[in-house]
């Protein structure tokens, strides 16, 4: 298996019901939470994956999520 390119591709076929999952928002608020986030922010989100970091941030604050993985930023 092609690690970069297979292993992430299968990964993200099933990685968003994540979101569902009460350790996985806890783990996003938490990080949030040590942010600081104030209005008007950009944030750049380096291994975003499919991007959930968003959905837990403030809608003023601008995200710029970079990934790997085509299958990621795909939808
Ligand atoms: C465990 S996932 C986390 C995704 C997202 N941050 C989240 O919390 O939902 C790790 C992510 O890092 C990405 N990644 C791994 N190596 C990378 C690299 N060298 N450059 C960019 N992204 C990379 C993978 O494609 C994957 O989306």
């Amino acid at each position: 298996m092609n690690y970069q390119n297979d292993f992430w591709k299968q990964y993200f076929r099933y990685y968003d019901i994540l979101l569902k999952v009460i350790p996985y928002q806890e783990l996003f608020e938490s990080i949030v939470k040590h942010l600081d986030v104030k209005s008007g922010m950009t944030i750049l989100d380096l291994g975003a994956g499919t991007g959930n970091l968003q959905y837990f941030l403030p809608n003023d604050v601008n995200v710029i999520g970079l990934d790997n993985s085509e299958e990621a930023l795909k939808d």
